[in-house]
């Protein structure tokens, strides 16, 4: 009853942003990402009878408090899910920095998802595995594949219709992304608690609804016939789209750190001297800059001569879910 998973975490490009049903965790709209290869959980679980509560490690080390009930209580859906009452050892390993807008709750989820129903033997396709990884984190359920994916938002209470789909392969595009480091901290507000309070305050959140389905849309055509400057704006547009919501909230707020706006400004730079690099960025301070591979090396020497940028991690399209 043990199996071991690895997943990729992934950088949205439409970013999911608000829930319409926060237990289910259903989207109020739908998103798209790609899956990157630099960035990974690997995780491994092992259910055991003689074990009275679940044990989570997380690059060796034990962990409790919140991260801890989070798992747990994720155990307790797969539990319900398989009928069985049996704990688990859960043992992860992180190659993202925790926390700091690197989303390793996508590969975290995505991980613990799938090790935990294949520990189980359980029959899951997956598509139902997305929809089983959706109720850990939301934007989990994306890295049950490689490449562009989208999550559908889908319209039913139940949460049925809401799952990701393959929208192009890894090898489809050989489409870059720089992690700009900024610092390693732990965000000051998670993107849950953020996304709940722009959903419930923000004046701005309805023109961030409107604004999806063309985003969408539109970057889809993109991606199919590889045109980088449409998705890469399109991308930065809806990332500043969201970003905009936090600052009709109430109380306001933004994730950006001044770093962040200099590496924002950095990269219209590039653009500026005909290099095509665009940003996007999640719930955090850290910036993702999507670029193209004969741009690499100048993309990279820019990016780190920005002053208080601390790293670049350079990464490519990755690969779905996978069992070690
Ligand atoms: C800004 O998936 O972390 O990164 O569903 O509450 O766990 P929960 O939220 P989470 O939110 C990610 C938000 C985002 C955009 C995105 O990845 O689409």
């Amino acid at each position: 009853m043990k199996a071991t998973a690895k997943a990729h975490t992934n950088i949205a490009l439409i970013k999911y942003w608000g829930k319409r049903n926060d237990a289910l965790i259903l989207p109020t709209n739908s998103s798209l990402s790609l899956t990157l290869d630099g960035f990974y959980t690997k995780t491994s679980v092992h259910f055991k009878e003689e074990l009275n509560e679940d044990v989570f490690e997380l690059d060796q080390e034990i962990v409790t408090g919140v991260a801890y009930e989070r798992v747990t209580s994720y155990l307790d859906l797969i539990r319900s899910f398989a009928r069985t009452d049996l704990h688990a050892e859960v043992q992860s390993t992180n190659a993202v920095p925790t926390a700091a807008g690197f989303a390793s709750s996508a590969s975290g989820f995505a991980a613990l998802a799938a090790a935990s129903t294949k520990a189980l033997d359980l029959d899951v396709t997956d598509t139902d595995l997305s929809r089983l990884t959706r109720q850990g984190s939301g934007s989990a359920c994306r890295s049950i594949y490689g490449g562009f994916v989208e999550w559908k938002e889908g319209t039913r209470d139940d949460g049925l219709d809401s799952y990701a789909v393959p929208i192009a392969p890894q090898e489809h595009w050989d489409v870059r992304v720089a992690a700009v480091v900024l610092t390693a901290r732990e965000k000051d507000i998670s993107s849950r608690v953020g996304m709940k309070r722009t959903v419930d305050t923000s004046v701005f959140y309805q023109g961030w609804l409107d604004s999806v389905p063309h985003d969408l849309s539109e970057i889809k055509d993109g991606i199919q016939v590889k045109d980088f400057e449409k998705v890469g704006s399109i991308a930065e547009a809806n990332c500043l789209k969201m970003h905009a919501t936090t600052l009709g909230a109430t109380p306001p707020f933004t994730y950006w750190h001044d770093t962040t706006m200099a590496v924002m400004q950095t990269v219209q730079g590039l653009r500026a001297d005909g290099i095509p690099a665009y940003f996007t960025i999640d719930a955090g301070p850290n910036v993702k800059v999507l670029y193209l591979p004969e741009h690499e090396e100048k993309v990279q020497q820019t990016l780190s001569s920005t002053p208080g940028v601390t790293d670049v991690i350079l990464s490519r399209a990755g690969s779905g879910i996978s069992y070690v």
